[in-house]
């Protein structure tokens, strides 16, 4: 699915984040200290093999909410976007924090001048944050930012399952 909104196309998709080849960044759902894991974040490490870990973690811990950006390493893009997002019922306020992400993940894209950046669903694995409660703050805040945009033309959005791919297209319809 794919639609456009002042000059940027926003595109939902099924897949793995760390085959995203036709984005110059991909976004990490990270850990504070940005080392292997998990869901995204061992499919990403695993991928980009060890240098990524060696590049980030001297810039973390991260505290949630927060965002840092590496080269891509063995991974088919340029940059990585490493996004600390609220564990659920812990991080507070848990709905700022995870918008957060997304505005300052699209604020370093463009500091380097990115065109292009996948998104995976941050926090809505091992966090614990509801997917469709997440969605709507996701899609909200990539909507917000959409105007101030200068060099990002195409965000991608990245689902695991066909079954949140289906129910994000739903939720992203309503929104527009
Ligand atoms: N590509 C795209 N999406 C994926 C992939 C993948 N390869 N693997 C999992 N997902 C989906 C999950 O289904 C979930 O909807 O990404 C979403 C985020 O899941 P997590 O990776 O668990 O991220 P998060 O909830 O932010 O938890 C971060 O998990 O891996 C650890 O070290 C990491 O502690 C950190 C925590």
């Amino acid at each position: 699915m794919k639609t456009e909104i002042s000059g940027v196309t926003i595109e939902l998709r099924q897949g793995d984040i760390a085959q995203q080849a036709d984005c110059e960044a991909v976004v990490n759902a990270a850990n504070a200290k940005l080392e292997t894991g998990g869901g995204v974040a061992g499919a990403i490490h695993r991928a980009a093999g060890p240098g990524l870990a060696d590049e980030a973690r001297p810039l973390g811990p991260l505290k949630p909410g927060e965002a840092v950006i590496t080269g891509a390493h063995l991974l088919p893009n340029n940059y990585v976007i490493h996004c600390l997002g609220p564990v659920y019922g812990k991080d507070k306020p848990a709905g700022p924090l995870l918008a957060s992400c997304y505005s300052r993940a699209l604020d370093l894209a463009e500091q380097e001048k990115v065109t292009s950046i996948a998104f995976p669903a941050i926090s809505t694995g091992i966090f614990g944050y509801p997917v469709e409660e997440a969605g709507m703050i996701a899609f909200t805040t990539i909507l917000e930012e959409i105007p101030r945009l200068k060099y990002v033309t195409r965000i991608v959005y990245v689902l695991y399952s066909t079954e949140d791919l289906e129910m994000h297209k739903h939720m992203f319809a309503q929104l527009l």
